[in-house]
C-alpha cells in the first residue's frame, strides 16, 4: 500500500502534459489546453484534450480520460496503485512498500505477471551476455562482428541465452517465477511427457520487443550461424500480452524521433532498426518480416501520418509488398518509398556509409509511392499491352484508396502525365474503383445489419439511397409549389394512356398518380406536410365521379389547405412562357404531358445539385477527408448522384423556367 502523503507527492510531481506526451501522444497547444489524437481509440482528427491547469484530460469522442493517474491506468491497463508506482518511478519518488504476501503474489493478474516475467528474462539475458564466458565469447562477439556499438547494445537491451537446455528456466523457477507464466510467455517450453522446462531461445542472441510504453512483450532470438538448419529467428508466441499484429519493433525507441521528424521509416528487421539508430536515424520501426497490419498502422498513426518504406535494392519481394502499401494508403497515410542500392538492406547500407552519407541518401532518394509503383510496373510491362493494362489498373486502384479528394486529383494529374493517359480516363477508372469498394463496404454493412424491417419501398436502390428521403424545408419550395399548383389545378387530368401490348388493355395515368409514383420511385417526399397531404388526397379522389380538384382544394374543410389553394390559384406562382417563338402559346393544360415530367425532373435536378454541393463541402471538411471509410461512402453517393444527373440531363430536354415571384 502507498500512503496518502506519497500519493499527494506523486500527483504534485506528475505533469499531465509531459506524462501523456511521453506515452507517445503528440499534443499541440490550442489556447490554454492541448489537443492530440486520442490514444484510446482510432481516430484521425484530434479529439483528445488535455488541460494542464485543471490537470485533467478527456477524449471528446470516446469519453475516456480523467486525471494523470487515470490516464496511466487506462493506458497501461493497470490498477490505481500500479499507476501511482509507474508515476513515482518516472519522477523519482520513493515508495516504501512491504514485501508482497504469498496471497498477494497469487492475486497478481496474469498479464502483470507475464510482464514481470518478461522483464526478468530481459535482465537475465542481458546479464548473461555481459557476465558469462559463453555470453561474451559468442553473443557479444556476434554483435561486435555485426558492428553494433556498446551503447546501442545497451539501449536496445540486447542479450544472450546460453546454449544449455534449461539454464534460464531453472534459474527463473528458483527465483519463484511460476512455471505457468514461463510457459504462457513462451520463454520456456515443456518437454512432452516429462514435465520439466527447457529454454525456447537457447544459444541465441536476444532482441526484446517493447510496447510503445517500453514494456517487454516478446523476444526475438537469432541463431549465431545462419547456416544452421534451425530457423534464423525464433520469436515469442502470441499470448495474452503479445499480439504480433499490434506491435512494431523499435516503436518505444522511435516515438520521440517520429514525432519530432513527423515521419516514420519502416524497415523489415530487428537489425535494420538497430543499425539505423546507430547511424543517427531514430524514427524507424520494423514490421518484423511480415506484412504490415492495420493495428500496426494505427500505432504509427498516433505519432505521424507520414511514412517512408525502405526496400532492399534487390528485393524480389518489392512487387509483392506493393500490395501491402495499399493498406497504408487506405488508412490515410502519406506513403513514400525508398529503394536502397542493389544488394543492400538498411543494415548493410548503414554499415558501409557514415551516418551523414546515410541520412543524405535517405533525403535524396525518397520517392512518392504512386510514382514508384508506376515506374516499377511500367518498366516491367514496357512492350506488353496486356501487362501494361494490368499495371495501370493496379495504379488506379492505389489512387482510389487515397481518401482526400484533393490529394487524389493531384495524383491523377501527375500519373496522367507519367503514363500518357488522359486525366479523364484515369478519373473514370478511379471513380469506378471507389464505387466498387464502396459498394462492397455497403454490402458488408448490410450483411452486418440485422434484417431490415419490411415495408421499405426503395426499389430503385441507387437513386433513393443517394437522395434525401425528405426534401429539406424551403430549399426547393419554389418548384414544389409549382408542382402542388399543378396538382390542385389538374390532379385528375389524364397525362398518358398506356396500352398493354399483349392484352390491349388501356390504363390512364393521371397527373396526381404520376407525381406520386415518380416521387415514390426516387424515394422522395415533399418537404411540407401540407403538400404531402394534398398529394395523398388528390390521389385518393381522382377516380371519384365528377371530381374537380381545384374546387375540392379551394373549399377544403381545413383552412390551411384552402388558403394554400387560393394562394396558388392566383397569379403569383406561375410558369414563364418559354416558347415565345410559337405563334400559339399553348396553355399549361395543353402541355401537361411535357410540363409535369419536366417539373419533376427539374425538382430532382435541383435536389441532386444541392446534394452534390453538400457532399463536396463535406469532403473538404478535414475531419471527413481523413476518414477513408466516410470518404468512400460520400464518394459513392457522389458518383450515384453524378449518374442520376447524367440521366436527368438526357431526359430533361428543354428546361422549364420558373418565374421568380
Ligand atoms: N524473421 C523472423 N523469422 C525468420 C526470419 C525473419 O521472424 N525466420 C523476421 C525478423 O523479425 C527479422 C525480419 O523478419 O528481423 C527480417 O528478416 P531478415 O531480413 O531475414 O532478418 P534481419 O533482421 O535482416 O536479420 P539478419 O540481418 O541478422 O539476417
Ligand atoms: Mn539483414
Amino acid at each position: 500500500m502507498i500512503d496518502q502523503l506519497t500519493i499527494d507527492k506523486i500527483r504534485d510531481a506528475a505533469n499531465i502534459v509531459e506524462v501523456i506526451s511521453d506515452y507517445g501522444v503528440t499534443l499541440r497547444k490550442r489556447g490554454v489546453n492541448y489537443v492530440g489524437l486520442c490514444p484510446f481509440h482510432n481516430e484521425r482528427t484530434p479529439s483528445f484534450s488535455v488541460s494542464p491547469a485543471k490537470e485533467l484530460c478527456k477524449c471528446f469522442s470516446c469519453g475516456k480520460g480523467g486525471n494523470v493517474v487515470h490516464f496511466v491506468m487506462e493506458y497501461e491497463n493497470i490498477g490505481y496503485y500500479d499507476a501511482l508506482r509507474v508515476l513515482a518511478k518516472k519522477y523519482g519518488i520513493e515508495i516504501q512498500e512491504r514485501e508482497l504476501s504469498d496471497a498477494e503474489k497469487q492475486a497478481q493478474s496474469e498479464r502483470e505477471g507475464m510482464f514481470v516475467v518478461n522483464a526478468y528474462a530481459r535482465d537475465y539475458f542481458q546479464n548473461t551476455l555481459r557476465n558469462t564466458t559463453e555470453g561474451i565469447s559468442y553473443g557479444m562477439a556476434y554483435f561486435r562482428q555485426r558492428g553494433f556499438r556498446d551503447d546501442i547494445i545497451e539501449k536496445f537491451q540486447l542479450g544472450y541465452c546460453l546454449d544449455k537446455w534449461d539454464s534460464f528456466s531453472n534459474e527463473a523457477l528458483a527465483k519463484g517465477y511460476k512455471k505457468d507464466l514461463l510457459l504462457k510467455t513462451g520463454l520456456s517450453l515443456e518437454r512432452e511427457g516429462q514435465g520439466n522446462l527447457v529454454d525456447r531461445f537457447r544459444g541465441r542472441v536476444m532482441f526484446p520487443v517493447h510496447t510503445l510504453s517500453g514494456k517487454v512483450v516478446a523476444f526475438g532470438g537469432r541463431v549465431l550461424n545462419t547456416d544452421a538448419k534451425t530457423a534464423k529467428y525464433q520469436n515469442s508466441p502470441e499470448s495474452e500480452i503479445y499480439h504480433k499484429s499490434k506491435e512494431l519493433y523499435g516503436i518505444y525507441f522511435a516515438k520521440r524521433a517520429i514525432q519530432q521528424n513527423d515521419r516514420c521509416f519502416l524497415v523489415e528487421g530487428y537489425t535494420d532498426v538497430i543499425q539505423m539508430h546507430q547511424s543517427g536515424v531514430e524514427n524507424v520501426v520494423a514490421s518484423s518480416g511480415t506484412a504490415l497490419t492495420q493495428g500496426q498502422i494505427a500505432l504509427i498513426r498516433r505519432l505521424t501520418f507520414n511514412i517512408t518504406v525502405l526496400y532492399d535494392g534487390d528485393s524480389a519481394g518489392v512487387k509483392a509488398s506493393l500490395r501491402g502499401i495499399d493498406l497504408l494508403l487506405e488508412e490515410g497515410m502519406n506513403v513514400k518509398v525508398l529503394l536502397l542500392p542493389d544488394g543492400d538492406d538498411p543494415d548493410s547500407f548503414a554499415r558501409k556509409h557514415n551516418s551523414k552519407e546515410f541520412q543524405e541518401y535517405l533525403k535524396a532518394h525518397e520517392v512518392d509511392f504512386i510514382r514508384f509503383k508506376a515506374d516499377i510496373l511500367l518498366h516491367d510491362s514496357a512492350n506488353d499491352p496486356v501487362k501494361k493494362a494490368e499495371a495501370i489498373e493496379s495504379i488506379v486502384k492505389s489512387i482510389s484508396l487515397i481518401s482526400e479528394p484533393i490529394k487524389r486529383s493531384l495524383y491523377i494529374k501527375e500519373t496522367s502525365e507519367q503514363l500518357g493517359i488522359s486525366e479523364e480516363l484515369l478519373n473514370d477508372g478511379v471513380n469506378k474503383k471507389i464505387k466498387i469498394t464502396a459498394e462492397a463496404l455497403k454490402k458488408q454493412n448490410e450483411r452486418n445489419k440485422t434484417v431490415s424491417p419490411e415495408g421499405d419501398e426503395s426499389q430503385t436502390q441507387d437513386f433513393s439511397s443517394s437522395l434525401p428521403a425528405q426534401l429539406e424545408a424551403a430549399e426547393f419550395d419554389d418548384i414544389e409549389k409549382l408542382i402542388v399548383q399543378m396538382l390542385i389545378k389538374y390532379a385528375a387530368n389524364v397525362l398518358y394512356v398506356y396500352e398493354n401490348e399483349e392484352t390491349g388493355e388501356q390504363t390512364e395515368v393521371r397527373v396526381a398518380e404520376y407525381i406520386k409514383s415518380d416521387l415514390d420511385n426516387d424515394g422522395l417526399k415533399f418537404h411540407s406536410e401540407l403538400y404531402r397531404r394534398i398529394l395523398d388526397e388528390a390521389v385518393q379522389h381522382i377516380n371519384d365521379e365528377g371530381f374537380d380538384s381545384s374546387r375540392y382544394f379551394l373549399s377544403h374543410q381545413e383552412l390551411a389547405v384552402s388558403k394554400l389553394a387560393t394562394d396558388l390559384m392566383s397569379e403569383r406562382y406561375q410558369l414563364s412562357r418559354y416558347h415565345s417563338k410559337y405563334q400559339h402559346i399553348p396553355t399549361d393544360e395543353e402541355r401537361l404531358d411535357r410540363l409535369i415530367p419536366q417539373l419533376m425532373m427539374d425538382l430532382k435536378n435541383e435536389v441532386v445539385l444541392s446534394e452534390m454541393k453538400k457532399l463536396e463541402k463535406e469532403l473538404l471538411n478535414p475531419a471527413v477527408a481523413s476518414d477513408s471509410v466516410k470518404c468512400m461512402e460520400i464518394m459513392q453517393r457522389y458518383v450515384n448522384l453524378k449518374d442520376i444527373q447524367k440521366a436527368l440531363g438526357r431526359e430533361l430536354g428543354d428546361r422549364v423556367l420558373i418565374a421568380k415571384r
